[in-house]
């Protein structure tokens, strides 16, 4: 059995004070809740005070993004050891907004992966088509090419996979349950070309105006193990009750 894998993204959201006040309402909500990852992603800026806030708890810190070199003249950038340093035990690596906004590429996707995991760090691997491409009947191609790309020579460990659809991304249109499940039994398809049984093992995960609304019927899918929430993980009451979804069938 896979472990439910909730994770709150909140891009470049919250100062260290909004940090504070939102876990000091979170932390009380989730405490009780067991069998299920419970990862927030805040800005770097955050992750000193908020890494100090969870200690003890049942939640666990992530970055929203990591360089692929160990230390060096690279002004700017933050390397996996200094995240597991302050506390990380993942970064998000290769989400739609940096390959869009920064242009990351699959082969750069795909060091930070390689660089991440010698580290110690765990890795959650956004993938996902655009509109264009899906309209275009190329969503499998897309997720085909990030997929070989991004994990060549990755061993399989440690590996969150996000199925984050762009046009799903700060939309609010969801991807319907049959679509998620369609993309994510495909990319399991996959994982199992490279990883063999192992494919099991992934917690493959969804993305793109997830709610507290449609949660539930997302969950309800057998290839959907967790969900990587935007806008909806800000507040403290909606991303504890995504945290608490509830399996229908
Ligand atoms: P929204 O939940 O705001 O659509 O964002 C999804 C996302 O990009 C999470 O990484």
């Amino acid at each position: 059995m896979r472990t439910p894998f909730l994770a709150a993204n909140w891009k470049m959201n919250k100062t260290v004070g909004e940090t504070r006040d939102f876990l000091a309402q979170f932390i009380p909500q989730v405490r009780d809740v067991s069998g299920v990852d419970i990862v927030i992603a805040p800005p770097f800026t955050s992750l000193a005070t908020a890494a100090a806030e969870i200690k003890g708890t049942n939640i666990m810190l992530a970055a929203q993004n990591v360089f692929h070199e160990e230390k060096g003249a690279f002004t700017g950038e933050i390397s996996p050891r200094m995240l597991v340093d302050i506390g990380c035990r993942y970064s998000i690596i290769g989400h739609s907004e940096r390959r869009q906004y920064f242009h990351e590429t699959d082969e750069m996707v795909n060091k930070k992966i390689m660089i991440a995991k010698q580290t110690g760090l765990g890795v959650i691997l956004c993938i996902g088509e655009s509109l264009e491409e899906r309209e275009a009947e190329k969503t499998f191609d897309v997720l085909s090419r990030q997929l070989e790309i991004g994990l060549n020579g990755i061993e399989y460990q440690n590996i969150v996979i996000a199925y984050e659809p762009i046009w799903a991304i700060g939309t609010g249109k969801t991807a319907a349950p049959e679509q998620a499940q369609e993309a994510h039994a495909f990319i399991r398809e996959r994982l199992r070309i490279y990883y063999g049984n192992n494919a099991e093992k992934f917690a493959i995960i969804y993305g793109g105006s997830v709610t507290p609304e449609n949660v539930d019927s997302l969950m309800a899918c057998r290839d959907v193990d967790g969900a990587l929430v935007g806008g909806a993980s800000l507040k403290a009451e909606s991303f504890s009750r995504i945290v608490k979804f509830r399996k229908v069938q």
